[in-house]
Order: C-alpha cells, then structure tokens, then sequence
C-alpha cells in the first residue's frame, strides 16, 4: 500500500514571529509549555510525522489542545505548517496556491466536521450537491451524484427534506454525504461523531466502516475518544502537547503503550468493560398483535426478534426468529403461536457484564424504561461481539502487562 497523506518533521508554531525563537526551541525538544512561557509562542504541533496509508481508517486520538485539529488542517492547507512537509499523493501541499489549491480541496478531500452547518434553506438534496455546484456541474449530474451519496448513508428518500425535518444524526449523516458526493479519495474527518449520542454514534461508525470496505477511501479521522479510536481504526496515532507519542494497531497501542501517558489512557479502555446497554442496543421497532405470524417474520429481517407491546408500550411477548419459523414450518399463520412471554428485561444503563448471563439463552433482551415502557431491543448476537472484542483486547493487554 503506498502512502496517501505524509506529515515529515511537521512544525505549527502559533504567534506574531511563528519561525523565531519558538521554533527554535520547539526544535531543540522544549516541551510546549515551557516554549509558551518564554516566547508567548503556542506550539500547535511540533515534529510531527505520520503517513496515512492508501485505503486505511487513521485515526489522531488526544486530549484537547493536543494538535488533533491543527493537523488535520494542515492536510487541505487550511493551515501552513511553520516548518516540514505535508504531502498527498507525493505532492508538496504548501506549493499549491490559487486555483489549484482550490481543485485539490474540492477534487481530492471531502470534509466532515463536528459543527459543520447545512444550508438551512436548502434542501438535503442540494445541500449534498453543494460543492458539485461550486464546480459547475450541471444540475442532472449533480443530483445523481447527491442520491448516490445520499444512498450510501441510507438518506435517499429524505433528498427533498429540509435540514430543519431531520435529527442530529440524520444531519451529520447529511454531512457524510456531503464529504463522499464529489467522490474524493481522501476523507478528513475531525470530532465528526462526537456530538452525538452513543447509540447515533456507534451507527454512524459502523455505517462509516462499510463505506469505507465498499469504497476504499483514505480516511484521516481525529477523536478525543480512544474507544471510538480503537473501535474504527487500522491504525492509532495518539497526540500529545503537539507531539506524537505512539502510532500503533489498536492492538499494539493496548498491549504495548509507548509511555506511561498512552497506558493511562488505555487504563480507560477497561470501561469497555463497562459498556452500556443503551450504546447498542437497536430501535425496537416493535411488532403489531394484529400482524400474522409470516407479516412478524418478514417484519424481523435479519434482527433476532421483536416484542409486542401492551397498551402502554410495555412488552408482554417476543418473536424471535427460530420460533417464528418453527411455527409457521407447523402450518400456523397465527402470530400466537410463535410468541413466547419469558424474555429479560434490563435498563438502558446497566452494563453489558449485567446481561451477559441473560443474553445467553440467545433471546433478545427488552430494554425498558423506568415506567416499563419498551425503548430498545437488545440482540444477544451484538452483547457477544461487543464483549468479545473488548475482552480479547484487554485479555492480551493484561498479559502482557501484569504476567
Ligand atoms: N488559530 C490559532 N491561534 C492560536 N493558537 C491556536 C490556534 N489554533 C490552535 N491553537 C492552539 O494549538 C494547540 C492545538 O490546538 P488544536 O485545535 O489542534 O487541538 P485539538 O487537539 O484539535 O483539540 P480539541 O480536542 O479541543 O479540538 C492548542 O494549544 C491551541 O490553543
Ligand atoms: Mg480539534
């Protein structure tokens, strides 16, 4: 695989004299604070080198104020860098100006922030076209290349909605589609999840990483979150007071932290441990009494079942799929026959530990709030994954580290 993006020996020293004394300091090794306080200087990077392979998720995990942001933005050049080389695809991007700068940003990258904004009164459909317009495309293309995109993040039918008609997921989801509508080989994607809930979020990752195994894009991606880090990345590249400190796997990051700040950081990953329930559990989308037993099959899809719910939304009875099967397979098109009444219930914040034992009868779980309303549904399949992975990550770590 050859290199996408590279950041050689990439210095950004903020401040009135950026190539004065603080470079020259940031140079000889003096720590960002340190520099700070003698020149009024801010180091936002400082020797940074790290190069995104073609078609991998890399991720820059840090703190706040670690430089995350300041490098991303020295990718598109919304940043010179101060001293050192950023190249894509082997070209020199601190040479580009003009028009050509310009073509590079629109051509090659795609961008997806936290707080992007939509064009209020622009509908979902031009608002993905946008920067096809800014291009001149002409309107036929433009939206067939928009509902492509809008297809990739499940938007299609929403084209002529709105921004103001859809959630916060949906809008950043919009904003995905933006980034992917002009086709760009490189996606810079900074903080893009992170105001949204977990149970948004973890769709939205994994929405992100199909895209990517279907459209091998090079993704640059920057989070505060190590979890969400080590979930979708190939590789982890984690940042400190402008610097890099490790660049790993998620596993070598896990079971080989570079220093004593990355493993106090992979201390936190234990809180996989401590996964929620609401982080992902799945819509209920609960099944009708009035359905026939074939109607609630077709209505499970590919999901381990679905509850019917008494009047007030509490769950009374689950289809799951085998029973469903086996009913019908008896000749019953009654929808009866395949409910069973002896699932578990749990809350939204009890931790994947507390279920585990429930999730191995292989049923799903109803997740109920506190009036015993129905608000998600838990698939036995998705709590073994998730504590799969997180396990087999720690397990390793531990050995390592403590044997
Ligand atoms: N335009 C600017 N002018 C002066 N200092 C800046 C500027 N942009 C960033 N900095 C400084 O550079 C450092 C790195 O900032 P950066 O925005 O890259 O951090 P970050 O890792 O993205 O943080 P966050 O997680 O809060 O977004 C910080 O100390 C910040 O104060
Ligand atoms: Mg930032």
């Amino acid at each position: 695989m050859s290199d996408k993006i590279e950041l050689k020996g990439v210095y950004k020293i903020f401040g009135d004299q950026p190539r004065g004394r603080a470079l020259e300091l940031a140079k000889a090794g003096v720590p960002k604070d340190e520099v700070q306080l003698r020149t009024n200087h801010v180091v936002g990077l400082t020797d940074v080198n790290f190069s995104v392979r073609e078609g991998e998720i890399f991720v820059v995990m840090g703190l706040s104020g670690s430089g995350k942001s300041t490098a991303i933005r020295t990718v598109n050049k919304l940043h010179d860098v101060t001293d050192g080389e950023v190249l894509v695809d082997g070209e020199d991007v601190q040479q580009m100006t003009g028009t050509t700068l310009q073509a590079f940003r629109r051509e090659k990258m795609g961008m997806v922030f936290q707080h992007f904004a939509l064009f209020p009164h622009h509908t979902v459909i031009d608002n993905v076209g946008y920067g096809l317009k800014v291009q001149k495309v002409d309107r036929h293309v433009r939206d067939q290349a928009a509902l492509k995109a809008l297809g990739l993040v499940g938007l299609e039918r929403y084209a002529g909605s709105y921004p103001s008609e859809l959630s916060g997921g949906m809008q950043q989801r919009v904003g995905l589609a933006r980034a992917l509508a002009s086709d760009p080989d490189i996606l810079l994607m900074d903080e893009a999840f992170s105001a949204l809930d977990p149970l948004i979020r973890r769709q939205m990752q994994d929405e992100m990483m199909a895209i990517q195994d279907d459209l091998k894009k090079t993704i640059l991606f920057i989070t505060h979150d190590l979890n969400e880090a080590l979930r979708i990345g190939d590789r982890v590249c984690i940042m400190k007071d402008g610097a890099v400190v490790q660049i790993g796997t998620p596993e070598e990051i896990l079971t080989q932290p570079a220093t004593g700040y990355v493993a106090e950081f992979v201390q936190d990953v234990d809180q996989g441990r401590v996964i929620q329930v609401h982080e992902i559990m799945v819509e209920p989308r609960p099944l009708s009494a009035t359905e026939t037993l074939q109607e609630g099959l077709q209505h499970l899809g590919d999901r381990a079942g679905a509850f019917v719910l008494d009047e007030r939304g509490a769950p009374v009875a689950v289809l799951t799929t085998g029973d469903g099967i086996r009913a019908s397979g008896m000749g019953s098109t009654n929808l009866q026959d395949g409910l069973r009444s002896d699932f578990a219930t749990c809350n939204p914040h009890q931790t994947l530990n507390e279920v585990y034992a429930a999730a191995g009868r292989g049923i799903p779980i109803a997740v109920v709030d506190e009036d015993g309303r129905l608000v998600g549904n838990l698939d036995p399949r998705h709590i073994m994954e998730e504590m799969g992975r997180v396990e087999s990550l720690i397990d390793d770590f531990e050995r390592e580290v403590f044997m």
